[in-house]
């Protein structure tokens, strides 16, 4: 049987610079022979996509707290069943655009909801599972606001203001310092191609096929 593949989870509040490390790192890994698919959340699958459109739709402004958690949950749960899961299973190596610290994050920091009813769901959804490896893209939210918002019309969590991402930004940050052995921190006010080297830096220890 196949060794089951590595799930490795890029998070940060917008314009952090994860998204445009993912493919040069799917890239460096799949160069040393793995098989490695890139997705995202929420979305990831064709019914997650759908319930991403619910999420990020401004028209959506005023949506209840609690039925954004469930939304993002009900997405994870899909991509998990449909594309996650399987891939890990054939020894697929799984790149996701932000996964469960993004809703500690955003629900449970930016809005507000109790931590501990956010891991009822982790549990509920994933079972046992948690990535691997978390790579926390990390700098100033004023500095990643003024880029994302430079890229295109806000969404309707770029929409929200600047204390909300404060308190995402902490979050991740509690969250990377309480379990050091599964996150890492990047400051992305560095330059790209150093971000790039950290990156990778830290996805080798995960497999002496990286070494
Ligand atoms: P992005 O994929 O363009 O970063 O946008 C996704 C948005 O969804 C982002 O603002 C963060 C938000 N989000 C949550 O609020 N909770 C979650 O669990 C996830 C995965 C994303």
């Amino acid at each position: 049987m196949s060794q089951r593949g590595r799930l490795i989870t890029f998070e940060g509040i917008e314009g952090a610079g994860k998204s445009s490390q993912i493919a040069p790192l799917a890239d460096w890994l799949r160069a040393r022979g793995l098989t490695v698919i890139t997705t995202r959340e929420p979305g990831g699958s064709p019914i997650a996509e759908r319930i991403r459109a619910l999420l990020l739709d401004r028209a959506n402004t005023g949506m209840d707290g609690t039925a954004e958690l469930l939304l993002v949950f009900a997405a994870r749960a899909e991509h998990l069943a449909q594309v996650i899961t399987p891939a890990l299973t054939a020894g697929t190596w799984v790149l996701c655009d932000r996964f469960t610290d993004a809703t500690y994050a955003y629900q449970g920091g930016g809005r507000g909801i109790d931590p501990s009813r956010i891991a009822v769901l982790e549990d509920l959804v994933q079972g046992a599972l948690r990535p691997d490896l978390t790579l926390v893209f990390d700098l100033p939210p004023a500095l990643g606001l003024a880029r994302a918002r430079g890229r295109s019309e806000p969404d309707r969590f770029e929409a929200e203001r600047l204390s909300f991402f404060d308190t995402a930004r902490a979050v991740y940050l509690s969250r990377a310092a309480a379990d050091p052995g599964r996150y890492r921190v990047l400051d992305t006010t560095r330059p790209f191609g150093e971000v790039s080297a950290a990156v990778t830096r830290s996805v080798a220890a995960l497999d002496e096929r990286c070494a």
